[in-house]
């Protein structure tokens, strides 16, 4: 195998999204990409045949060029530069792009991953959005765009195409509906669909208690 990971690239790839997500408050911060790729260790360890230095790459990187942040997620040129600039092969550069561009959730537009790599890190990525942590970071989130917490004259969208789910601007409390409820069932891995279980109730649990405070019925 390529030295892809030398011992330095995972700390290099570290110096470069904290300076490039300095500053972020939309819960997409140098912290959930760590998470993301704690998560991808972690899965890792039950996945024998997923190349673990690809995967935890591709983590670090993976919101790199994330078109809600304002990248451009076609040909992503922060993950690309920075791949680049360490000599990694440009196969496993193509490889790691290829990873990174089926992460995100379109809607029913939504892809599987056609590699156990990707697999890993769409999971990864959907088990920080679910959660007590993926709770926190879809305030913050709202609040960066400036939406409010909840809207009960907003009926959430179902069935959504990639169009409208990024064209939307939903309440916080609507995304749970359109997406965040959802992850549970979509999980690729094992290990994913395992810890996901827990995270899915305590959002569950969670938005009947908000319900219930909102309702007066507590
Ligand atoms: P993905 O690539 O699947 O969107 P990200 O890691 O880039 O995953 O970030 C997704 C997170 O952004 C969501 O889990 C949520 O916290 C936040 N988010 C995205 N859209 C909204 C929204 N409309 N309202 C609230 N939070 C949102
Ligand atoms: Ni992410």
């Amino acid at each position: 195998m390529p030295a892809l990971m030398n011992a330095g690239i995972s700390d290099e790839a570290r110096s470069f999204i904290r300076s490039l997500f300095a500053g972020d408050c939309s819960g997409h911060d140098y912290w959930h990409s760590i998470r993301v790729y704690e998560n991808t260790a972690r899965i890792c360890d039950t996945e024998p045949n997923a190349d673990r230095s690809a995967v935890t790459l591709a983590a670090l990187l993976h919101d790199a060029d994330d078109r809600k942040l304002g990248g451009d997620w076609v040909n992503m040129p922060n993950a690309v530069g920075f791949l680049r600039s360490h000599e990694v092969p440009e196969d496993r550069i193509s490889f790691i792009v290829h990873i990174i561009s089926q992460v995100s959730f379109k809607g029913k537009d939504t892809e599987t991953p056609d590699t156990i790599e990707g697999q890993v890190l769409q999971d990864a990525d959907r088990l920080d959005a679910i959660g007590a942590i993926g709770i926190a970071r879809a305030f913050a989130y709202g609040g960066s765009r400036g939406r409010p917490i909840y809207d009960p004259n907003n009926i959430p969208r179902g069935d959504m195409s990639e169009a409208e789910y990024f064209s939307g601007t939903p309440d916080s409390i609507a995304h749970f509906h359109e997406k965040l409820l959802l992850l549970k069932d979509m999980m690729n891995t094992a290990e994913g669909k395992r810890i996901a279980e827990r995270r899915h109730s305590f959002m569950k649990a969670f938005l009947a208690e908000f319900d219930s405070e909102w309702c007066g019925n507590d």
